[in-house]
């Protein structure tokens, strides 16, 4: 129905109430007006904002948006009609989780969709950037939970002698992923398949460097999947992760309550804490703490 039918059935509707509820008709047809410029404004201040836009956000907005497109191998009009999985139940079990979102078309698209603007999804891509110093000619690094590989192209972009391996538990995932590291001209360096991080196949004291951001609270035990991490480094190694606190989502199958909580979990596991970021962000329905961290096999 479009707008004006819309206004004229709503009126009918409250003619029919005048005579028995005179002021509730009143009521709803002022807050009709209200709602309607309500509408009209937050859409001009959006549109406003866009346009204001710096010419850098909007590159950086037509990059990604045209990755999505090339990764997902779908249009515009395909990518705002995909239906969002919405089966998620509070039962927090992984195979529900992975039947009912991972492995969904839906997932890597809209965790791609993050790196426009999404404040925590930037952080991490900070966080990484920040710390890639630290790493020699010639590299290797482990990827975990890639997603849809934004953080493992953007590793391979940095130094054309690195290498990164990984897993993701997502088909999915490894289709897209792969489709955004051919598109960056890196797919050449990179080894990325299916796979758990509670368990994985490489052998131990491989890698350089292991990545693992917002990954570990997708586990029921984090610690597992982070003694996996360990055991791959190579003594001296990094390993950068990044765990969210107070963030009880239902693909999340473990809250950390405090990044204290976090931090301990590091050093407990044998990893040394080299740089521990916090930083909160705002949701609708609440606060909440991502930690960023910088850690070295001892
Ligand atoms: C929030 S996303 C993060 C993606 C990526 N690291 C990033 O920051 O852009 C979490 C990813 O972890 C993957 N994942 C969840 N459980 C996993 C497991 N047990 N083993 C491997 N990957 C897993 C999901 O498929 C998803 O791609």
């Amino acid at each position: 129905m479009h707008y004006p039918e819309f206004e004229v059935t709503f009126e009918a509707r409250l003619q029919t109430h005048t005579d028995a509820y005179p002021h509730a008709v009143e009521y709803h047809r002022a807050r009709f007006n209200q709602t309607i410029q309500y509408l009209f404004s937050s859409i001009l201040e959006q549109t406003d904002s866009l346009i204001q836009q710096s010419e850098t956000s909007w590159a950086h907005t037509e990059e990604i948006v045209s990755d999505i497109l090339y990764c997902g191998e779908i249009t515009v009009e395909q990518l705002f009609a995909l239906e969002i999985p919405n089966q998620l139940t509070a039962d927090r079990d992984f195979e529900a989780v992975k039947t009912k979102l991972y492995e969904t078309k839906y997932y890597p698209i809209s965790e791609h969709l993050n790196y426009i603007s999404f404040p925590p999804a930037l952080e991490r891509k900070a966080f990484i950037s920040k710390h890639l110093d630290c790493f020699k000619e010639k590299s290797r690094f482990c990827d975990l939970g890639f997603g849809p590989g934004v953080l493992t192209a953007f590793i391979l972009q940095q130094n054309a002698s690195w290498q990164v391996g990984g897993v993701d538990v997502n088909q999915h995932c490894l289709h897209h992923a792969q489709r955004l590291l051919e598109r960056k001209i890196v797919l050449d360096r990179s080894e990325l398949s299916v796979g758990d991080v509670r368990s994985l196949h490489y052998p131990d004291d491989t890698f350089d460097g292991v990545i693992a951001v917002e990954v570990l609270e997708h586990i029921p035990y984090p610690k597992t999947g982070l003694l996996e991490a360990l055991r791959m480094l190579k003594p001296g190694g990094y390993a950068i992760t990044a765990l969210p606190v107070q963030l009880p989502l239902l693909m999340h199958l473990y809250d950390f309550d405090s990044p204290d909580e976090v931090s301990a979990l590091y050093e407990k596991v044998g990893l040394k804490v080299i740089d521990f970021e916090t930083k909160e962000f705002q949701r609708q329905a609440g606060s909440f703490i991502d930690t960023f961290a910088l850690s070295v096999k001892l």
